[in-house]
């Protein structure tokens, strides 16, 4: 199918799928795939390593927003997809693990590190044909997009979906945690003051607790076909 140079925004909860379900689209129609919590990902893991959370989870705001000024965080395409780099280290697998899950949200929510992400996926996504995924696409970065999707799903399904991920790549954690862990980074998303996980009103909705991946696919041919194609 072919479709128009369009920016395709997919927000929603933490763990619902979206960043698979995002490369499987940019994958079907050839577009450059983003994901945004990468970078937030990106930063919690440089402030971790460079002493700016403290022992008692502070946040050294300031010296952050100046190292932010120096930091070359980008994404690199390869064949097991695009990858998130520092500089020249791959720090895909380390902003993957639970220690920065648990940090994230924090190092999120302050206005220096989003002014930062913000203007990198502005920049990245300048040519258009990107689906990019996170909490504030759709209603913040473009909030002109063409197609915003807001996903969603029972908590206990995606506890469940992210502690069988973390296992099967050998990370040793239990359910509870996991589930604990995304309760609470709804709750900060949701509340915080900067940027808010929320649905754009012309969002469009998809709850996928019960669907499968090609079930999730076939829903969004037929939106972009009903949508963008004429023929
Ligand atoms: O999608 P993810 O779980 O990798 O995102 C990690 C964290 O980053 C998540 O807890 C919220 C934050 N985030 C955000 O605030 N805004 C975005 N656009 C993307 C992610």
């Amino acid at each position: 199918m072919l479709i128009p140079d369009i920016i395709i925004a997919i927000d929603g909860y933490s763990s619902t799928g979206k960043s698979s379900f995002a490369k499987s689209i940019a994958a079907e129609f050839s577009f450059l795939y983003l994901d945004s919590g990468a970078l937030y990902r990106g930063v919690t893991l440089f402030a971790m390593e460079n002493g700016f959370i403290g022992q008692n989870g502070n946040i050294d705001e300031f010296s952050l927003k100046k190292s932010l000024e120096n930091l070359d965080i980008h994404f690199e395409s390869g064949p097991q997809g695009s990858r998130t780099f520092i500089g020249g280290r791959c720090i895909e697998k380390d902003i993957r693990s639970l220690a920065v899950s648990d940090k994230v949200s924090p190092i999120a929510a302050l206005p220096s590190v989003r002014n930062f992400v913000n203007y990198k996926l502005r920049e990245f996504g300048r040519k258009r044909r990107v689906v990019m995924d996170g909490r504030d696409i759709g209603t913040t970065v473009f909030p002109d997009a063409e197609l915003k999707i807001f996903m969603t799903a029972d908590p206990e399904v995606r506890a469940r979906r992210r502690t069988d991920e973390l296992i099967s790549k050998g990370n040793a954690v239990s359910f509870e945690d996991v589930l604990k862990n995304i309760e609470e980074r709804d709750y900060i998303d949701s509340h915080r003051e900067v940027s808010p996980l929320t649905m754009a009103p012309d969002a469009i909705v998809l709850d996928n607790s019960e669907m499968t991946m090609e079930q999730q696919m076939d829903w969004i041919r037929q939106v972009i076909k009903d949508r963008f194609c004429t023929r």
